[in-house]
């Protein structure tokens, strides 16, 4: 069986660090991760390693996801080397208040491109692959026989339901972001691809008993596993 894959665009210290520690010491070897700032990223490959262990090999990609050239450079790269994800993280997002009427509309086309343009791109890519993926898996001859379990997981939010007006920028390109996922799980969920929103409805605390990172990541991590329908809610 080859080595499993799990791709993670936008990998910060909040959620990203804790969701994708815990899916690699659950079920991955090989860890992608793409953000814009290169130290950051040496921070979040150090965490990572130490919370998993020598087992989990790491690799990092500087880049805006918004320069949909440098993100295709950087995933051919990465695929070259360690083969296509079994499972796609997308938890890239920009949490800027947006005012009434002094926002710029360039930063509202920012913010789609981040959310949805470069979403739809990494589906193009992966989601056939994922689809091939899941239908070996119900091949008795395959190698990948009954052991590979795709993914395609977005991190949303309240916001597309419970617009705020302060945040009105991000409430509109999340409510398109959840469509558009939802589009893709009616279509290829029935191939045998998990896709689907871990909907964390409120801020994020490590205080709060609720939405703090590694309870997110534990409930994302057993819905996953369960392959419990199009959302989980914290
Ligand atoms: N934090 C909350 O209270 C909260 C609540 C509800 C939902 N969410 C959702 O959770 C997700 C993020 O979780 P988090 O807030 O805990 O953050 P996080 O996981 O700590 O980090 C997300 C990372 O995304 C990266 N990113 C942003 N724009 C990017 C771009 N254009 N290209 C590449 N990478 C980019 C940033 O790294 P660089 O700066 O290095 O690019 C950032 O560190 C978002 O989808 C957000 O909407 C958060």
């Amino acid at each position: 069986m080859s080595a499993r894959t799990l791709l993670v665009v936008g990998s910060g210290p909040g959620i990203g660090r804790a969701v994708t520690t815990l899916f690699a010491s659950k079920r991955y070897t090989n860890v992608v991760l793409v953000a814009r700032r290169a130290e950051s990223l040496a921070a979040e490959k150090a965490a990572i390693e130490h919370a998993v262990g020598p087992q989990v090999n790491v690799r990092t990609y500087a880049v805006d996801i918004t320069d949909l050239a440098a993100l295709g450079k950087a995933l051919d790269d990465a695929d070259a080397a360690i083969g296509k994800p079994e499972c796609v993280f997308f938890n890239a997002a920009r949490v800027l208040p947006s005012a009434f009427f002094e926002h710029d509309v360039k930063e509202i086309e920012y913010d789609l491109k981040i959310t949805v343009s470069a979403l739809y791109v990494l589906a193009q890519r992966y989601i056939p692959h994922l689809v091939s993926l899941a239908k070996a898996g119900a091949d008795p001859d395959s190698e990948h026989s009954s052991s590979a379990k795709p993914g395609f997981l977005v991190t949303s939010s309240a916001l597309p339901l419970e617009p705020i007006p302060q945040l009105f920028a991000l409430s509109l390109v999340k409510a398109a972001q959840r469509n558009l996922v939802q589009s893709l799980h009616m279509a290829y969920a029935p191939e045998g691809v998990h896709v689907g929103v871990i909907n964390v409805a409120g801020a994020v605390s490590p205080d709060d008993l609720e939405r703090n990172p590694a309870n997110i990541a534990a409930r994302a991590w057993d819905w996953f596993e369960g392959l419990r329908g199009f959302e989980v809610v914290i």
